[in-house]
């Protein structure tokens, strides 16, 4: 991103009202690094040589990185975009079109102000090249409005402020949250810290929470001596607090249970919050945990198999009356649910996506799925949900120290493009777009949600 605008434009005020301070290389600071100071312009070619340096090597990284210089000089400016070419990353210029008068008035504020004929240059020159800056092969020219102003004012919900309790809890983009608790790192006192979570998400006004259903911890999350609850008990814990949270799984294998005691252990969950249950359902896959508890894993088609039967008889036992029905010589299973228990299907292969529609109230897949499920539930009335994986810091500084924090050892760079790393405002134009794309139900995951204070950091997204 290469900044363009004669001095006292609002050039380095714009960038730092946006991007992080590593993210920016302007030529003054560097002159203050080599030189006596950010005007000493004796120090000018030592500070572009060390510039252009830093500039290339964070473009071969992948790196985002704003150029602040005047921007005027055409040989640097195309320069730099063929760099940004070569790297194989998007090229932005920003034009600042700061009002003339008003970077002569700043101008004239300052400490060292610039010799009035020098900014006079500098105005006719960033006027002529505003002309001709769309014809350079920019991805995009940004003209920023009229006052030079600072950031436009990103959507941010104030924590703590009171939320809906309305059974349907929806964003103003139409979507519902459901925060998707994976790790429970809980220290010594696992029940408060369930309970803080759950408040915490509560409070933000997440329409509901879901636990992962599994025996060990996979390792997608963390590693398999870390505590994994039984799912089903610690909803029972977290349907004993006062919210207004849907509780369910996403999702509880087949393969674990026989399926009427998930179908007693779900109405059971719905009967003691007043309608608040949710059944996530898939075939399983990780044998690991199968052989550890001796439980059988069939091949897969025959867990797909039985992840329909389970769903048929789920909704036996809790459909009204007892009589034959789905195989089952009676269905008695008191308390009957409170209301009807939506069933989500986790997965998306061919078979999957014809049993949730044959079946399923929703079928969740993963974003990068989005269009398969789409093509594949065309016509019917079964939602869309997806899990979520996204970094999500309060802002680009801390967005970025999580995204060094998680990456393990993968490229920061790809880290940040495959969990779409950004800021809750950032985060909102893309969930916009799921939302136009269909989606219903987001259930939010993050690596690392290690407490109520995570939850909150979560709450400007669920506005
Ligand atoms: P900048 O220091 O951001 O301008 O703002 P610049 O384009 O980077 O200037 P050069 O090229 O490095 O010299 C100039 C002055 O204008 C004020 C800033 O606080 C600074 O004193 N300013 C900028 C505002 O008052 N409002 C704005 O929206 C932008
Ligand atoms: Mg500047």
């Amino acid at each position: 991103m290469v900044l363009v605008g004669p001095s006292g434009a609002g050039k380095s005020t714009w960038a730092a009202a946006r991007y992080r301070a590593d993210e920016v290389v302007s030529s003054d600071a560097l002159r203050g690094v080599v030189g006596s100071g950010p005007h000493d312009l004796d120090a000018s070619s030592d500070a572009f040589d060390l510039l252009e340096r830093i500039v290339a090597a964070r473009l071969g990284r992948g790196l985002t990185t704003v150029v602040d210089t005047l921007g005027l000089d055409d040989a640097r400016r195309t320069a730099w975009l063929a760099l940004a070419r070569a790297a194989g990353l998007p090229a932005v210029v920003v034009l600042l079109t700061t009002p003339p008068e008003l970077c002569r008035e700043r101008n004239r504020g300052r400490d060292r102000p610039v010799p009035a004929q020098v900014i006079t240059g500098q105005i006719r020159k960033a006027g002529s090249i505003a002309t001709t800056l769309d014809l350079e092969g920019w991805d995009e020219v940004h003209r920023t409005d009229e006052t030079g102003g600072a950031a436009e004012s990103a959507p941010e919900r104030p924590l703590g402020s009171t939320t809906s309790t309305t059974a349907e809890r929806r964003t103003s983009q139409g979507l519902r949250f459901v925060l998707q608790v994976g790790r429970f790192p809980w220290g010594e006192d696992p029940a408060t810290w369930l309970a803080e979570v759950a408040l915490a998400a509560d409070r933000a006004g997440f329409a509901g929470l879901a636990l992962l259903d599994h025996l060990i911890q996979i390792p997608q999350v963390g590693r398999a001596w870390e505590p994994i609850p039984e799912p089903w008990v610690t909803l029972g814990l977290l349907a004993g607090l006062d919210t207004g949270l849907e509780l369910g799984t996403l999702v509880t294998p087949v393969t674990f249970r026989p399926p009427g005691i998930t179908a007693k252990a779900a109405a059971t969950l719905d009967a003691l919050t007043g309608g608040r249950a949710f059944v996530g359902l898939g075939a399983g896959w990780w044998e690991r945990e199968h052989a550890a508890y001796g439980l059988p894993f069939p091949p897969a088609r025959e867990r797909l198999a039985d992840l329909e039967h389970a769903i048929t008889t789920m909704r036996a036992l809790w459909a009204p009356g007892t009589k034959s029905a789905g195989g089952l010589p009676e269905t008695t299973c008191y308390p009957r649910p409170a209301h009807e228990i939506p069933v989500i299907v986790g997965g998306s292969g061919d078979r999957t996506l014809r049993i949730a529609r044959a079946h399923a109230d929703a079928v969740n897949v993963r974003t990068s799925e989005l269009e398969r499920a789409r093509a594949a539930l065309e016509g019917s009335d079964v939602r869309i949900t997806v899990l979520d994986l996204p970094t999500i810091g309060r802002d680009r500084d801390d967005t970025w120290a999580r995204v060094e924090r998680l990456r393990g050892s993968t490229k920061a760079t790809a880290y940040a493009e495959r969990t779409y790393a950004g800021t809750p405002a950032e985060q909102r134009v893309r969930y916009g777009a799921l939302a136009d794309r269909g989606v219903d139900t987001v259930f939010l995951a993050v690596g690392d949600l290690d407490g109520p204070d995570d939850v909150e950091r979560l709450a400007p997204l669920v506005v």
